[in-house]
């Protein structure tokens, strides 16, 4: 008998006595995207609900005791760092609840799924994996990738071998660290990559096998956090003149990431428009548009390791480098710390 509860938001979980059995107790939080998705093409796409998502899966019940819950059922542009803070504590409540968890999956839409993936990554202490997945193809589609990738997320969080890995992203079935997965095809299910790091391990048929270790964190204490620092991102290009810039810091940014081109080269109208940005104490974090590559943490830009105009993001591409800072600001906004917590998180 299938052994699937669903419980609606945040409600006790696990109310009943789980009989004591081999597999892994792996609990959903379910939070819409393309996984949830039917007619997605039409214009007038359907959701489903988690119930029907596991349902889609029956070979779930052979690995694990699963229980799950609605988060949420929205596409994933619609995520906010609102929803952000109360995923983290849902998923860190649950884990302290519930001893007899073996780990987590949250289905999430692909497009802003490294974000979250990253945010939680950064604000879960618990060592039990949290497994963040998706499909790039609907419900109701052809040779879909939703049931693959919930089957293997399962399997990924139920696994010990998976402990004290952080978040992680599984698609196509690769396992990616959060920190280091980015969505670099809009269309393709195996959309994501790490494309400086790589994978971290794969769920081949047989088990689960990691290849390394995931690069270093510093996990963020949040239970005080209510709200999160505006933090904005500016692209660069060729002849851009930070107009985006002063835009971004009327609207009351603290932080502001440049996505510039190669290894931090700011267009000179743009980079105007960060020291004015940074004289009126918005902390500047310099990235690379280009996928992959490093922009070194101590100098940024422009400036010396000492007296830093800017930060660079290591090897953290913008969004990451934008979830980061965001919770970075929470500590302090001395811009030596937080290139500190940036060194910290290389
Ligand atoms: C979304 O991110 O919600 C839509 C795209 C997807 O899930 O693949």
């Amino acid at each position: 008998m299938r052994s699937l509860r669903l419980f609606a938001a945040v409600v006790p979980l696990f109310p009943t006595v789980v009989l004591a059995q081999s597999r892994p107790h792996v609990h959903i939080v379910a939070t819409g995207g393309t996984i949830a998705s039917t007619n997605y093409y039409s214009g007038r796409a359907g959701k489903i609900g988690v119930d029907v998502l596991l349902k889609a899966v029956p070979q779930l019940d052979s690995i694990a005791i699963l229980s799950a819950q609605q988060f949420a059922n929205i596409a994933s542009s619609g995520i906010t760092p609102t929803n952000w803070l109360a995923l983290s504590r849902t998923i860190s409540d649950t884990l302290r609840a519930h001893n007899d968890l073996a780990g987590i999956v949250v289905t999430h839409g692909t497009d802003t799924m490294e974000e979250t993936a990253y945010f939680l990554d950064l604000t879960i202490k618990d060592p039990r994996p949290v497994v963040v997945t998706g499909a790039m193809r609907p419900a109701d589609g052809i040779g879909i990738d939703g049931p693959a990738n919930l089957y293997n997320a399962v399997r990924v969080a139920g696994a010990s071998s998976a402990r004290d890995r952080g978040t992680m992203i599984l698609l196509n079935d690769e396992i990616l660290a959060a920190r280091d997965a980015t969505k670099s095809n809009a269309v393709r299910p195996n959309a994501f990559t790490a494309p400086y790091r790589g994978d971290l391990g794969l769920a081949e048929p047989e088990n689960i096998v990691f290849h390394r270790a995931p690069g270093r964190r510093a996990v963020f204490d949040i239970s005080a956090v209510h709200e999160l620092p505006r933090v904005d991102i500016a692209y660069s290009y060729v002849g851009a003149d930070g107009s985006d810039i002063d835009a971004f810091v009327a609207a009351g940014a603290k932080g502001i990431v440049v996505a510039a081109t190669g290894r931090g080269s700011v267009p000179p109208l743009q980079r105007q428009a960060v020291e004015r940005a940074i004289a009126k104490g918005v902390i500047v974090v310099v990235g690379t548009r280009t996928g992959s590559g490093t922009v070194p943490v101590g100098a940024g830009a422009r400036g010396s390791a000492s007296t830093p105009s800017t930060i660079g993001t290591g090897d953290l591409n913008p969004q990451k480098a934008r979830v980061l800072l965001m919770l970075a600001l929470t500590k302090t906004s001395d811009s030596r710390e937080i290139a500190k917590i940036f060194q910290a998180n290389q």
